[in-house]
């Protein structure tokens, strides 16, 4: 931990004024659930369709971003934790500057999301569950992951030896087994623009 710090929050210019630039509100958008669920999939689309409408946005997702910032963080719990709260407090700055921010990441137990809420707050986030049972996402296995985890060649895989908790909180749910895509981004888009826009 350091010490000796002496933050400036006060004289930046206020994030009201860059709202103001922009035309819209900061807000996180967090999508959580289980790999190949959708997460990435509605968070492209969204993104495409917000800029569509003159919205700015930043999109963060896990395997980009654990092959940059979090390159030195694996699948353990504790780097899952750590994981979280380095995009939690990136993705506070990006709002804080006005942007749209679009976070996709498994996000796999309830602490986890407790820590992003509690980086954020309540406001600025938007909790989304892409909801799909293991046994879908495992037939999905866009990646080739389930199989390589069966094979045993993926460690700590998330939902067969490393846990996945069912959120006991979200505002919004994305049931990709029950809705089609276009039905998901539409529901999630609607939300989503309600709370961005200035006036
Ligand atoms: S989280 O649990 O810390 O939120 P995150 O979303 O950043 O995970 O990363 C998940 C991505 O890493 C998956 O989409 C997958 O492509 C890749 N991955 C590699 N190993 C694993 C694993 N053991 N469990 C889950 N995902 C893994």
């Amino acid at each position: 931990m350091s010490t000796n710090l002496h933050p400036t929050f006060d004289r930046m210019l206020p994030r009201e004024a860059k709202e103001a630039l922009l035309g819209q509100r900061g807000l996180v958008v967090w999508l959580h659930g289980l790999s190949g669920s959708g997460k990435s999939t509605l968070a492209h689309l969204l993104e495409r369709k917000l800029h569509e409408e003159k919205i700015f946005t930043k999109l963060l997702d896990g395997d980009n971003v654990r092959t940059g910032l979090n390159h030195n963080l694996g699948f353990s719990d504790e780097d899952r934790k750590e994981n979280i709260r380095r995009v939690a407090e990136v993705a506070k700055l990006f709002s804080d500057a006005g942007v749209v921010t679009i976070a996709s990441f498994i996000t796999p137990r309830n602490d986890l999301r407790a820590i992003a809420r509690e980086i954020l707050g309540g406001d600025d986030l938007l909790e989304v569950y892409v909801k799909a049972s293991f046994e879908t996402c495992a037939e999905r296995d866009v990646k080739g992951l389930y199989a390589k985890a069966k094979a045993g060649e993926v460690k700590q895989f998330t939902g067969k030896d490393s846990a996945f908790e069912e959120p006991d909180h979200a505002d919004l749910v994305l049931d990709t087994e029950a809705e089609t895509e276009a039905e998901s981004l539409a529901k999630l888009h609607e939300v989503v623009s309600g709370r961005v826009r200035l006036g």
